[in-house]
């Protein structure tokens, strides 16, 4: 099949509301050296996505975000951390991948999932879809799978038999950190909304904290690991809850908690990690292959066709969405 000329491409020229995202026509790039073509037939709609739109960064991080992303006007072509889709043209001396390659790919901050068409680097953090996978299930276990992993493995370093709370146990990080902990082997308490205690149970959570019903700081239970995905709770608020060699991962946290942060770990028994995560492709395949062995599964609350990449955003925004938001993207 012949690829078009221009392609649909999702822009926000300003910062600012969901409102500020409309859908554009461009020219479909021409790979060079190095690159694919890729057919994006599915992306998501990231809260890394919410916050660079609306500016929306924790304290502390505004200036490196204007430095990267614009301090007026959006420096990037579009938004979208991660893609899923077929490859479908080679720059010259790419030989990792083939057209007609299922790929998922993790962009990052390096951004462009929202539109029909992107170039990717054969040596960027992408990975081949295995057959049963679909482009939706592999794009859903990006964001969340990949910050899940990296908090728990190489930041606060689960181990085995320990005693994991989660917080923000619906999200996208949230659900992948409470599979990935119980694959661990540790022992996951997961807290959520009423909203959301079926689907985390679906997802085999045996201990399940309603936080509207009852509030786990006020609980007897210590926990060896407490992973916040929302952004509620600080060191001194919780230290009781951990035990005595406790870690405490932020996944949000200001640059102010962040140093102090450091601060804590180095002086205290218990610890406190934070900080950014960086992609690669080893994650991407590790997180497919759980996926395919049917070990993991990437929750997805809500699907939507590209044309509704505004009511996505908003969805987004409320900050109560469950799982991840797929965006189908076809021609
Ligand atoms: N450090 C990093 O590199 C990194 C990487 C990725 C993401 N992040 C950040 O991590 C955060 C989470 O991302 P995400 O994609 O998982 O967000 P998400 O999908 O929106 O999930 C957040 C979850 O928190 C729950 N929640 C909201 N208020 C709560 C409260 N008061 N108590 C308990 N739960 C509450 C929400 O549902 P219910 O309230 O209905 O349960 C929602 O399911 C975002 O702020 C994102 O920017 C950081």
């Amino acid at each position: 099949m012949r690829t078009p000329q221009v392609m649909l491409i999702a822009r926000n020229r300003i910062f600012g509301s969901p409102d500020v995202v409309s859908i554009e026509e461009a020219p479909i790039p021409i790979p060079k050296k190095g690159q694919m073509l890729v057919r994006i037939h599915a992306t998501t709609v990231s809260t890394g996505d919410w916050r660079l739109r609306s500016k929306n960064v924790p304290k502390g991080y505004g200036i490196i975000m204007g430095l990267l992303f614009g301090f007026k006007h959006p420096k990037y072509e579009a938004l979208g951390t991660d893609l899923a889709g077929e490859v479908v043209a080679l720059g010259e001396g790419v030989s990792k991948f083939q057209t007609g390659d299922r790929v998922v790919s993790n962009l990052g901050m390096k951004l462009g999932g929202h539109a029909q068409y992107r170039l990717l680097n054969e040596n960027s953090a992408t990975a081949k879809i295995p057959i049963d996978i679909s482009y939706e299930q592999a794009v859903a276990l990006v964001f969340g799978g990949v910050t899940a992993l990296i908090f728990l493995r190489d930041k606060v370093k689960l181990k085995k038999s320990e005693r994991l709370l989660v917080i923000g146990a619906g999200g996208a990080v949230g659900s992948s950190a409470i599979q990935l902990g119980q694959l661990m082997g540790a022992h996951v308490t997961a807290v959520c909304s009423t909203e959301k205690v079926s689907a985390v149970t679906e997802l085999g959570i045996k201990d399940v904290i309603d936080y509207r019903e009852r509030s786990w700081l006020t609980e007897m239970d210590k926990y060896d690991v407490i992973l916040d995905t929302v952004g509620t709770i600080t060191f001194e608020k919780i230290k009781h809850k951990l035990t005595a060699k406790g870690r405490l991962g932020l996944v949000v946290a200001d640059l102010p908690t962040t140093l102090r942060n450091i601060w804590i770990s180095l002086t205290q028994s218990q610890k406190v990690f934070s900080g950014s995560i960086s992609e690669n492709e080893n994650d991407l395949q590790f997180l497919l292959s759980l996926c395919k062995q049917k070990k993991f599964r990437p929750l997805i609350g809500t699907t939507l066709p590209f044309d509704k990449i505004v009511e996505a955003h908003r969805i987004v925004e409320s900050r109560h969405k469950l799982g991840s938001l797929v965006l189908a993207v076809s021609r």
